[in-house]
C-alpha cells in the first residue's frame, strides 16, 4: 500500500515524500517592491525544517501591473532572480525540490473587453519569467490557471467569449495557456518540471477533465487542481456535485476525479488538516500528492508530526 512518506518522482526529480507546500502568498512578510525578504526565507526554512516533500513558492508576479495586492512577491525583471534564488537554493540545501508559481491577477474589467494587445504583452512576459526562474534555480514552474485571475479569467467558457484568437471556442480560450508552453518548450528538459495549477470546476468538472486532458496533451508534466471561475448556481460551500459518501473537500474530490482521466501526476488540495485524511487519499491511490497549505502555517512541522501519528496509527514505535 502506497504512504505519504513513499518517494516520487517527477521527471529527473526526487521527492521524499507525497506532502506539497502549496502557493501561499505571504503579503505581510514582504515590502510592496516585491523582493525577497530575510523573513520570507526563514518561513520557507520553518516548513524545511518540518519536513516537508515538495515546495511551490507563492504566486508571483509576472508584470508589476499583474499584482494581486501592493506586497507580492515579483519577477518583472532580471533584478529579481538573485532574491528569488536564495529560496531555490534554501529548499535545495535541504535536498528538497521547488516550483515557483508565476502570476499575473487578470482584469477586474470583463477579459471580454481587454485588448489583444495587452493580452499578446502579458504571453511575452510570463515567457521571460520562465527563463528567469530558471536562472534562479528553480525545479520548475507552476502556471497559475486558477481562482479566477488571467489564465482562469481565459480558460472560463462563463467569461471569456471573446472573439479574437484568446477566446471563444475550447481551443481558443485555451490559446494562451498552449503558447506559452509551446514557445517555452524548450526549457522544459528532465530536470525542469511544468506544473499546471488550474480550476477542476471551470465551471463544471467536465469542463476541468477536458482541460486537464488538453494540458497533458500539450506536455504539461503535473497538474495541481484547484477551483476557477464557479458557476453561480452552485452554493458558496461547494461548486460541483460530490458524492454523499466522499468524506473530504469538494476541490480534493475534483483532484481525484480529474486524476483518472490523465496520466501525468496530480496534487489535490484543501482543508487537510489530519495524517490520517492525507494518508487515505494516498494509500486509496486517489491522488498522488497531496498538498497542505494553511495547517502548514499553523504548524510548519507538520510533516513530522503527521509522522508520529502515522507511526501511532499503525504500531510503530516513534523514534
Ligand atoms: C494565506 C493564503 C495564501 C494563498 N496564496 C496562494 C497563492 O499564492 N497561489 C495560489 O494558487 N493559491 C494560494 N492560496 C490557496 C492555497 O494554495 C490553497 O489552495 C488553499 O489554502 C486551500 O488549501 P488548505 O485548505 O490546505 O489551506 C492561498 C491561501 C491562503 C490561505
Amino acid at each position: 500500500m502506497p504512504s505519504i512518506f513513499d518517494k516520487f518522482k517527477i521527471k529527473n526529480i526526487e521527492l521524499r515524500n507525497r506532502i506539497v507546500l502549496p502557493p501561499l502568498v505571504r503579503f505581510s512578510i514582504l515590502g510592496t517592491d516585491g523582493y525577497v525578504t530575510e523573513e520570507l526565507v526563514n518561513w520557507y526554512e520553518e516548513v524545511l525544517r518540518g519536513g516537508i516533500g515538495f515546495v511551490i513558492v507563492e504566486a508571483t508576479a509576472v508584470s508589476e501591473e499583474g499584482k494581486l495586492r501592493e506586497n507580492q512577491l515579483g519577477i518583472w525583471n532580471d533584478s529579481f532572480i538573485s532574491g528569488l534564488k536564495k529560496i531555490a537554493d534554501k529548499c535545495h540545501e535541504y535536498k528538497v525540490p521547488v516550483l515557483i508559481q508565476l502570476h499575473h491577477a487578470g482584469f477586474k474589467e470583463d477579459i471580454k473587453n481587454v485588448d489583444k494587445s495587452i493580452l499578446d504583452e502579458i504571453l511575452e512576459k510570463f515567457k521571460i519569467a520562465f527563463h528567469r526562474a530558471k536562472k534562479a534555480g528553480f525545479d520548475g514552474i507552476e502556471i497559475h490557471g486558477a481562482h479566477t485571475y488571467l489564465i482562469s479569467q481565459l480558460n472560463s467558457r462563463l467569461w471569456n467569449t471573446r472573439e479574437d484568437i484568446y477566446g471563444g471556442d475550447f481551443e481558443r480560450r485555451m490559446y494562451f495557456s498552449k503558447k506559452l508552453i509551446e514557445e517555452t518548450r524548450e526549457l522544459f528538459d528532465d530536470n525542469f518540471i511544468l506544473g499546471y495549477r488550474m480550476g477542476g470546476n471551470e465551471p463544471e468538472l467536465s469542463d476541468g477533465i477536458e482541460i486537464a486532458k488538453y494540458l497533458e496533451k500539450l506536455g504539461v508534466d503535473l497538474l495541481h487542481i484547484s477551483s476557477g471561475v464557479p458557476d453561480p448556481k452552485y452554493t458558496r460551500k461547494q461548486k460541483v456535485d460530490v458524492p454523499n459518501d466522499f468524506p473530504l473537500d469538494w476541490v480534493i474530490y475534483m483532484g481525484t476525479e480529474i486524476r483518472k482521466h490523465v496520466s501525468i501526476p496530480i496534487i489535490g488540495v484543501r482543508n487537510i488538516r489530519k495524517e490520517k485524511e492525507a494518508s487515505w487519499l494516498i494509500e486509496n491511490d486517489l491522488l498522488d500528492l497531496v498538498a497542505v497549505g494553511r495547517a502548514m502555517i499553523a504548524r510548519p512541522n507538520w510533516v513530522n508530526i503527521a509522522r508520529k501519528e502515522y507511526n501511532t496509527r499503525n504500531g510503530i514505535k516513534n523514534s
